[in-house]
This record gives structure tokens, sequence and C-alpha cells, in this order.
């Protein structure tokens, strides 16, 4: 097994005054000054590779390591580091997000890159690891190949190994059950939608909800999306790729709750049947929504399945959904939004994206914006009247149908890595899912 030794700048001077004259003669010849992402293979004096120097800049973040793998020759590998330092896990968590690669379409030779990783600590990243490459395999998997059928089947795939039940309403099956908004979304797709909904753990334990945006495409609908926009609709799916690795690890963790995943599977596409710009539709809830766009077609699926998860009175609502352009705008790719209706909560959620590494960061659900969703023939508008504040009208849309004493949480991510980075490959991302685990390990632990 080979060592793995990560250096900040700082540290460089001191850890030299601690090798052999050699060895630290070599490290300095070879150039090394410990810059982000340099490396400096040390042999040992028969050739064979000793240790690697992994410099990781000024200071450690969970991606320091993360493009060292494909630096590496095959083989296993151990960090030399402190264990007690919180920033060892971290440095070889972002070191295994680093060596995933999406290979569904090309054959890459068989990742031979291996981290051994003492216990606890081992378990842990595993699960983290496992949870994150579901997302970024379900994301990034392209709409052919994931579309609602594909992710029922990923949901059971997920309930078969914690033994989680899987119920499926599709079609017609939709109306007749109270789930309007899902069929009317997508009731154009040769695919038939479908409402996804699993459930695991005691009837004693408090109920969780998980709630997964799962447009497994986003054409627009007749409000047609152009060329550019619709480019990475493949990824409009991502809300429920995040509750599905949620619901994992919290199914791993054996947390001593209940959970209800609920996942609205749709395409939104065209056809001689779609909905269309004007139409008023009905919802579960009961209110009636004047359609001003048919490309907010998030909010309508997930706006069902909102009202069905509060109908089961839970403990707490969490809704993950790729739902707005304007939330990129806002933030950014890498900061996603939360919108949150309990202080307390909301404070839970920063302290715990803190200690997870993975940022979010909170915008208000600003109640005096509620009018600009005023409709004048329907209960509602699906889009704002001004355009502006998007990814906040959004959020208001969907506290429509979230109980005002049900503490609730909406994530509006990317899901997505838009270019390489070294650990986050362009491609699907989990964001916000390790910071969300953290909430609910400390709430219920
Ligand atoms: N899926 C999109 C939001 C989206 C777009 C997420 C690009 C990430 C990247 C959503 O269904 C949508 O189309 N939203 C519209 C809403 C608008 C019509 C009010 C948007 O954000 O433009
Ligand atoms: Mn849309
Ligand atoms: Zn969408």
């Amino acid at each position: 097994m080979t060592a793995l030794i990560p250096i900040t700048r700082g540290e460089l001077a001191g850890w030299l005054d601690r090798l052999e004259g050699a060895e630290a003669n070599w490290v300095r010849q070879t150039g090394f000054e410990a810059r982000a992402g340099q490396i400096c293979f040390m042999p040992e004096p028969d050739g064979s590779l000793a240790r690697v120097v992994c410099g990781v800049g000024d200071e450690y973040s969970l991606w320091s390591l993360g493009g060292l793998s494909r630096d590496l020759p095959p083989g296993e590998y151990q960090l030399e580091a402190d264990w007690e330092d919180p920033a060892t896990p971290l440095l070889a968590l972002g070191l295994r997000l680093g060596a995933y690669r999406f290979d569904r379409y090309v054959d890459h030779q068989e990742s031979t890159f291996t981290l051994v990783v003492p216990e606890p600590h081992g378990e842990e990243i595993d699960r983290l690891v496992v949870a994150t490459e579901l997302v970024r395999d379900l994301v990034t998997t392209p709409a052919e190949h994931m579309g609602p059928l594909e992710l029922a089947q990923a949901t059971t795939a997920v309930a078969e190994a914690g033994q989680a039940q899987v119920r499926v309403v599709e079609g017609e099956a939709l109306l007749e059950q109270n789930f309007p908004a899902v069929h009317v979304v997508g009731r154009a797709a040769a695919v038939a939608p479908r409402l996804i909904e699993m459930d695991w753990g005691e009837e004693d334990h408090p109920l969780v909800a998980l709630i997964g945006k799962g447009v497994c495409f986003d054409t627009g609908g007749l409000d047609l999306k152009n060329a550019a926009g619709m480019g990475l609709m493949k990824k409009d799916m991502g809300g429920a790729a995040h509750v599905l690795g949620l619901a994992q690890l919290v199914m791993a963790a054996e947390l001593p709750v209940r959970l209800k995943v609920l996942i609205p599977a749709v395409e939104n596409s065209v056809a001689g049947n779609a909905y269309r710009p004007g139409d008023v539709i009905a919802t579960r809830k009961g209110l009636s929504v004047e359609i001003g766009n048919t490309d907010a077609e998030g909010r309508l699926v997930m706006s069902d399945a909102l009202v069905l998860a509060c109908e089961n009175e839970p403990d707490i609502v969490i809704d993950f959904a790729t739902l707005t352009g304007a939330a990129r705008v806002a933030m950014g790719p890498d900061v996603p939004p939360f919108f949150c209706n309990d202080e307390a909560l909301a404070e839970d959620l920063m302290l715990a994206s803190e200690a997870a590494s993975d940022p979010l960061w909170r915008l208000p659900l600003y109640a005096p914006y509620r009018d600009m969703l005023k409709s004048p023939i329907a209960d509602l508008n699906n889009i704002g009247n001004t355009g502006m504040g998007g990814c906040i009208t959004a959020a208001l849309f969907l506290e429509h149908f979230v109980e005002p004493s049900t503490p609730w949480i909406h994530v509006d991510t990317y899901a997505w890595n838009a270019s390489d980075r070294p650990g986050r490959p362009k491609g699907g991302e989990a964001l916000g899912l390790r910071a969300m685990f953290e909430l609910l390990r400390a709430r219920y632990s």
C-alpha cells in the first residue's frame, strides 16, 4: 500500500526538516512547492514507489485532493495524516469523489484506484460516495435511458437495498387518485406520467417526507425552450436523484425515522394533447392554477406531491427541485438557495451545510411577492407577473401547497457541474445532499 502525504505550503518547510537529507533533497530537486494539485513521487532505495507527497496549496478543503486519483498509477493507497483532524476525512471524501467516472457508454478501463480508509471513517465515506455517485449517474444518464419508467426502476433499486416499499400511480390512475397536476404536465409525452412513492421505516418513528422533481426531460412544453435552454434538460430530474440519494443515506445509517419519498416523474413534452398557456388546471389541493407558462412545469408536479406529503402529517417536508433558471442567476451553479418556513430549522441547515462542506444559502419566502402570482380567473398563476425574483416566486408558489404548521425546506438546485474541476467532473452533481443528511442526522439521532 502506498502512502499519500497531503501537505500545505505552510507545512512544507517543517516537514522537509524532519526528512532524511537525501529524501528532503529529492523533494526539493523536483521543484515541489505544495501547490494545489502538485505531486512528488518518492522512491524506496530499490526504486519502488514509497510515498506520494500531495500539495494542497494554502489550506485543506474538500476538493484539495479531488484531482489526485487521475495522476496516480493503479494501486492501493492510504492517507498518511491525522485521522483525529476533521480535515483528513474531508480530504479522503474529495479524493474518492474525484475518482468517479460516468462509464455507461464508454469502456474506460476499470477504475484501479483504491483508497483504504480506517473505520469508522471508511464506512461513512463509503456511503457518502455511493449516494453521490447515484445522484451523478441518474442525472447524467440521458432522458432516453432515464425516463419516468427508468426513474421508477431506479427507485425500486434503492428500495430493495433498504427493504422499502414502492408504489407507482401511473397514467389515467393519476386522475382517479387525484394527482391532476402531475397528469396534465406529463400527458403529452410518449411515456406515461407517474407518481413514484417509496416508504421505509418503523410505524412509530417520526415521518420525514422527501419530494424530488422528476421531470425527466423539459422541452418547456408549448412554450418551447430554445436549443441553448433545452440542451441540458435531461438533468431536470435532478431533484428526484437527490432525494433518492438522501433516502439511501438515511436507510444505510438506519436513522430512527420513517421515510416517505415522493417523485412526480414526467416528461414535459409537446403534442396535440399538451396542456396550453392560458389553461386553468386543477391541483390536488383544490386550488385552480392558470398556466402563464408551460415551462414552469416543475412547481405544478411538485404541488400535488407536497399536498400528498402533508396529508400524512410529516414531522418535516424536504424537497429538492431543479426549479428555476433564476436560482442560477442569483446564486451561480454551486450554491443552491434554499427556502424554509421555520427559523430554527433554517439555522440548523446552515450549520449542517457548514459542517458537511456542502454549500447552501437561504433566500426568503418574501410574502409580499405572493401578489406576483395573482390570476384574474384562477386561484393563482404558475408564473410571476414581472419575471423578477423568479426563484422566490417559484418557492412562494410551492408554499401554497404546504401546511403552514409543517416545517418545510425547499432546495432549488442546479444538480450539475458545468465544467471539469478537480473532484467534480462535468455532469450531474449532488449539491446539498450531504448537508441535508447532516441535518437529519443531527435532528433524529
Ligand atoms: N427546469 C427549468 C429550470 C431550470 C432551467 C433549471 C435551467 C436549471 C437550469 C424549469 O422548469 C423552468 O423552465 N423554469 C422556468 C420558469 C419560468 C418559465 C417562469 C425558468 O426558470 O426559466
Ligand atoms: Mn420548465
Ligand atoms: Zn423544469
